[in-house]
């Protein structure tokens, strides 16, 4: 991973000329009569909003055929943010090509995997690899640019949206071309590719690249190195959107920031994010809440990651939603308290803008009950005060604008190879879920009080850290094995789970024993795996138990610590978690998924070396969570309260920017009522 280029953050300015924090939402002017324009622009500056993403399922307003433009409502709204000084990211509006298109050119919609056409009547229906489709982008993006270079109230651009949403597989002809072409370009050569996919298994070697096609609909288990790939390709095929959308907008626009935003939530897993971040001006991101046990844990492990893509440099929420949504079973609508948490919380990890989709709730159409910042209710409505509280709330937090996240001690390792390849079909278990292991070792952290880091594997700093938590780390190549080697012999302390180290790049098995590519750094050696039926658990001897997996180990030195083993199981008495010095480091396995209680038992000690304690005091450990900003002169404490009860601090003094006590109070071992946040500024030492 590069760095993205995000000192281009499109920030707003206030009356002072200094930065503030950007507000905003989608805006939709085009679902509405003229006259709620006027009323619209009223209502954003009561807000305090200053950035809105604008024009973003346009296409067949602006362009109502093949050879017709119609610019000027357009023209008139640019001019009215303008006037009411709100800025404007505009998109590319590619995002649902318009029925004329897909009338004229049905090559352009997407197949499945089984061969079933992806019809228009919903939006996102075109090939990221289609020809056709491209061409007709291209064209509207020129004229947008074109059009829209000088206007005063362009701020950044967006392109498209949310890119592959609903379109990241398509399997289809074209993307059976571009499949061999990235292939070639990745393998040159037959011989290459035959050994990387392991052709030699079910006969399946290929004579000709034009013999090869996507992971269609098989017969049985395709083949896990082309699933692999054509994961990776389609990945690629999107970023290959991104790209030509900018050409354009950096050929017409040098000056103008370029960003797409990305979907860096729960299991949305298809776009390597991390690969894709240095092509962006600034990072982008949306994020919606998914009622669960874990679900604020999960929003701020999604931030989190958002700022490690972002290299830790300010990022942009660009959307998220004030209340409920319109596309789970069931759509809870948010407490009181949670809009202003859940986008401070955004803010705690980085974001330098809070946006929501969408502005005004639509009257028509499938998000209709989708909650927005003006709702079916109007202003005379507790959602939209409590939206205009957060633009103040925002605008007292101006002084962050443009600061860093501060480098927690704890990095937990993310990787969207390992995601990809370790849920594969025929492994040992179809129930292992990489991102839940991941969050698990998150929340753990959590209810401790111990901040950590989620850093994408590739292009970070590991010696930044002093402990590196690495779950399910399933695909090693030998140069990460000798980075996460190096990392332990100078003084890191490396922790990973079962499953971890167990191919290469070509998801390929490193021989000898697991895990293959760290069994070494382990000091262990693993014959055969354990994973467990669904429902059935293990009991280990430090009071925890294990579901889902499980491993035969065997410990292959003196200088191995067993620091638990299993008391229950077909492994009994044999170790289930063991550390093995090495250098001024350490590096410890885990076998089994201990979930979150378990984690949290076994941390402290997996933490110990390296002398990571919860920065918190003792009785908030678990109920908040603690996010630091800072600059040069001062650290920004984030105390979000994730829980339904009032919570004390003692020992906690700064001046206050947002809490409790107001602005400009001190706070001092105040009292954090519930779902609230306060922001303590302090001087940086
Ligand atoms: C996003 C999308 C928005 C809106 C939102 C609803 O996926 O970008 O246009 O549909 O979800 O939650």
């Amino acid at each position: 991973m590069t760095s993205p280029r995000t000192t281009r953050f499109p920030y707003a300015k206030g009356s002072d000329g200094g930065r503030r924090l950007g507000y905003g939402a989608d805006y939709n002017p085009e679902q509405w009569p003229r006259e709620v324009w006027d009323e619209d622009i009223r209502l954003m500056r009561a807000a305090g909003v200053n950035v809105v993403s604008l024009a973003i399922f346009s296409w067949a307003r602006l362009q109502p055929t093949a050879d017709t433009w119609d610019f000027g409502w357009l023209d008139e709204v640019m001019d009215l943010l303008h006037a009411g000084g709100i800025g404007v990211d505009l998109a590319t509006a590619t995002a649902s090509p318009p029925p004329w298109l897909t009338t004229a050119h049905p090559e352009i919609l997407p197949v499945t995997a089984t061969g079933e056409t992806l019809w228009p009547g919903a939006r996102q229906h075109w090939r990221p690899t289609s020809p056709v489709f491209r061409e007709h982008a291209l064209r509207l993006v020129r004229e947008l640019a074109t059009r829209y270079a000088g206007h005063p109230a362009l701020v950044a651009w967006h392109v498209n949206n949310e890119l592959g949403c609903h379109n990241v597989y398509d399997y289809s002809d074209d993307a059976a071309r571009a499949f061999r072409t990235w292939l070639r370009r990745r393998y040159t050569t037959l011989d290459a590719l035959n050994h990387a996919w392991g052709t030699a298994f079910w006969s399946q070697r290929y004579s000709d690249f034009e013999q090869i096609l996507p992971p269609r609909l098989a017969a049985s288990h395709p083949n896990p190195t082309q699933q692999l790939d054509f994961k990776r390709f389609s990945s690629d095929a999107l970023k290959d959107h991104l790209l030509a959308e900018r050409a354009v907008l950096r050929e017409l626009t040098p000056d103008v920031p370029v960003t797409t935003n990305f979907m860096v939530m729960g299991g949305t897993k298809g776009m390597d994010y991390a690969d894709w971040a240095a092509e962006v001006d600034f990072v982008a991101n949306d994020h919606y809440v998914i009622p669960g046990p874990q679900d604020r844990d999960e929003l701020s492990f999604s931030a989190n990651l958002t700022s490690g893509i972002a290299g830790h440099r300010p990022w942009f929420l660009m959307e998220h939603s004030t209340s409920a949504v319109n596309w789970q079973p069931v759509n809870l609508a948010k407490k009181t308290g949670e809009l202003a948490r859940d986008s401070l919380l955004h803010v705690a990890h980085g974001a330098d803008a809070v946006c929501f989709f969408q502005w005004r709730q639509s009257a028509a159409g499938a998000e209709k009950y989708h909650s927005a910042m003006v709702p079916h209710a109007g202003e005379d409505s507790e959602l939209f005060r409590g939206v205009v509280q957060l633009g103040r709330t925002l605008e007292a937090l101006a002084p962050l604008a443009g600061t860093a996240r501060e480098a927690a001690r704890v990095a937990i390792l993310f990787d969207w190879n390992s995601w990809w390849t370790s849920e594969h079909d025929s492994h040992p278990t179809a129930r292992l879920d990489y991102h839940r292991e991941a969050l698990d070792w998150y929340s753990a952290l959590l209810r401790l009080g111990v901040r950590a880091d989620i850093v994408p594997v590739g292009g970070t700093d590991l010696s930044a850290y002093d402990v590196v938590i690495a779950p399910v780390l399933h695909v090693v190549p030998q140069p990460l094995a000798k980075e996460l080697t190096r990392y332990v012999e100078c003084g890191g302390h490396l922790v990973t789970t079962y499953f971890s180290a167990i191919v290469d790049e070509n998801d390929h098995i490193h021989l000898g024993g697991y895990p293959g590519a760290l069994r070494d750094l382990l000091g262990i050696r693993i014959e055969e795996f354990g994973p467990l039926l669904d429902g059935v658990a293990v009991d280990l001897d430090n009071g925890t138990s294990g579901s889902l997996w499980t491993d035969r180990i065997a410990v292959a030195g003196p200088d191995v610590e067993v620091l638990a083993r299993y008391r229950t199981g077909a492994y009994a008495a044999r170790p289930a978690v063991t550390r093995r010095g090495s250098g001024r480091g350490s590096a410890a396995y885990v076998s089994t998924r201990l979930g979150v209680d378990g984690l949290a038992a076994l941390l402290p000690e997996l933490l110990a070396p390296a002398g990571v304690t919860s920065e918190l005091p003792q009785g908030a450990r678990g109920l908040v969570e603690l996010a630091v900003r800072r600059d040069a002169d001062s650290r920004y404490l984030f105390l979000v309260n994730r829980s339904e009860q009032a919570v004390p601090l003692p020992g906690l003094s700064g001046d206050v920017l947002v809490g409790p006590d107001g602005p400009d109070g001190a706070f001092d071992g105040l009292v954090l009522p519930p779902r609230e946040v306060a922001v303590l500024r302090v001087p940086a030492t």
